[in-house]
């Protein structure tokens, strides 16, 4: 793969999100001592907060363990729509799912609107939260059919909503689904008193704290990274995208990990307010932040799965080209992207990890809807742990097994990933670590061997074994975030090898330039 630089002057050189460049949030101490708790949660993004919350408010002894910082996961990086129109989503489920469970799916969405607006009111939180009718367009005429499908089954199922022609912005559609009365917000302004209330309740917090691995015996003890330290509970919840702890659930078969990419500029024109998606291809979203007093347009999209892109800068540069056609840009002040892990039948796997796994729990797969999917696995997991029946138990259990979509899906999955196992090991490698420029990344051949390399603007080499930790992939090179990226289940590792997001633990092989 060629050498690749953004063409682009405007986009900054490096990724930074606006929720955490515009927020201050405590730190934690690695936890250096075995402990004893009620409930282990795994994960410190809005599902392990709010799960913990909740919990912690109700007299539970809570710990909350990280293994990076708190909010610097999908969670501080997501363009933070709170919305219950997913996309073209409402017919496939009616199809797959029947019109009972579809609906129940769209009110679930509605109560983890709801509970996030309750709680900003009742904290007093400032965190931007605003209404805004959502708008679902397509702009292909020959595909507009899907999104009529689409209107029928809001139709159907009685969810709110209205055809139109016409978007308040400057963008031509052949038509569009408005859904009123969703909301945005700040995500980590609304999720940072709620860490300040698992503390004043007494719940402790843990940062830098990699959880490896768990044993049933009596009921569960947890182990640090390397076996450092344990943690015994009565209950576990797993927040921490892929689980930690799999238990035979076979989830690395039934998820894959998706990319996708935010730039926020300040826009030339006025923003005529809404938040938008496209249903074709390539996926658009656009809402608005406020930004020093200013209104910042996030224009967002360019998904693709992790590890599988040509080239990482022209997702940026894509977006950026296509706020620039809609509305001027004046500057761009932030750039960044997320990782979002997909299920099988496109519901979230939200309850007890296997079925004979009582007492550990888990929540993913939010096929890029985390903020209200992941505040409903915190009301739908506190429910189950405190033994309150919760209605939406049964369309979550991540025991489910639906035929169709399901089988279908798992064989493309796991085609997938056997391709990327065997190609990633064969393809020939050319360049060499004296071809690398200042910045850049790239596998190359380094004393009659494979490695990864990347060279820094000091010009220090780093080198690095591809082979993946978790299942043995060969890692990409990512030169948007400069990091390598397994394009299996979606592991990632900075240009030193230290893992950013697993389901991997164990950091990637440093080599020794001289060997
Ligand atoms: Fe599974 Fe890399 S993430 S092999």
């Amino acid at each position: 793969m060629q050498p690749s630089r953004f063409v682009s002057p405007h986009l900054p050189q490096f990724p930074e999100s606006l929720w955490r460049a515009t927020t201050e949030l405590p730190s934690f101490p690695r936890l250096n001592e075995d402990i004893q708790v009620d409930i282990a949660i795994v994960g410190a993004g809005i599902v392990g907060i709010t799960t913990a919350y909740l919990l912690s408010r109700q007299g539970c002894k809570v710990a909350l363990f990280e293994a990076g910082s708190i909010l610097n996961g999908t969670t501080g990086h997501t363009s933070a729509k709170i919305s219950a129109q997913h996309g073209l989503l409402y017919d496939e489920l009616l199809n797959h799912f029947g019109e009972e469970k579809t609906q129940m799916h769209y009110q679930a969405n509605r109560d983890a609107k709801d509970f996030i607006q309750n709680t900003v009111s009742n904290l007093n939180i400032e965190c931007d939260l605003k209404p805004e009718s959502a708008f679902l367009y397509m702009e292909k005429d020959d595909e507009l059919q899907k999104l009529q499908k689409e209107f029928d089954a809001y139709v159907k199922l009685g969810i709110p909503g209205q055809w139109r022609d016409k978007l308040p912005i400057p963008l031509n559609v052949s038509g569009a689904i408005e859904m009123p009365d969703q909301a945005q917000f700040h995500p980590l302004h609304y999720l940072k008193p709620l860490v300040d209330e698992i503390l004043k309740a007494g719940g402790q917090i843990f940062e830098h704290t990699t959880i490896t691995t768990l044993k049933k015996d009596g009921p569960f003890t947890l182990t640090t990274y390397r076996g450092k330290h344990k943690v015994r509970c009565s209950h576990v919840v797993s927040a921490s995208h892929f689980p930690f702890y799999d238990g035979g659930g076979m989830y690395f078969t039934r998820l894959h990990a998706m990319r996708s990419y935010v730039v926020a500029f300040q826009p030339n024109t006025t923003f005529a307010g809404g938040t938008y998606l496209s249903a074709d291809e390539p996926k658009r979203s656009l809402r608005t932040a406020s930004w020093n007093g200013e209104e910042l347009v996030l224009a967002g999209g360019e998904n693709h799965k992790t590890g599988q892109s040509m080239c990482t800068h022209s997702h940026y540069e894509g977006l950026e080209e296509f706020g620039r056609e809609l509305f001027g840009v004046k500057s761009i002040p932030f750039r960044w992207s997320a990782q979002d892990l997909v299920t099988l039948d496109k519901l979230p796997y939200i309850g007890q990890i296997t079925s004979g796994d009582e007492g550990i729990y888990v929540a993913t797969g939010f096929n890029k809807w985390g903020m209200t999917q992941g505040t409903l696995s915190g009301m739908i997991l506190s429910d189950q742990i405190l033994g309150k029946g919760n209605p939406y138990t049964p369309l979550y259990t991540p025991s489910r097994f639906n035929a169709d979509p399901s089988i279908k899906n798992v064989v493309v999955q796991n085609a997938d990933v056997a391709k990327h196992f065997v190609a990633g090991k064969v393809g020939l490698v050319q360049r060499s670590a004296e071809d690398l420029k200042p910045d850049e990344g790239a596998v190359i051949t380094h004393n009659g061997k494979r490695a990864g390399g990347y060279k820094d603007t000091k010009g220090n080499l780093y080198l690095v074994d591809t082979t993946c930790t978790h299942l043995g992939c060969e890692v990409e090179w990512n030169e948007g975030e400069r990091s390598w990226d397994c394009p299996c289940h979606g592991s990632r590792f900075n240009y030193e090898g230290e893992v950013i997001e697993g389901p991997a633990t164990d950091p990637l092989e440093k080599l020794d330039k001289d060997a």
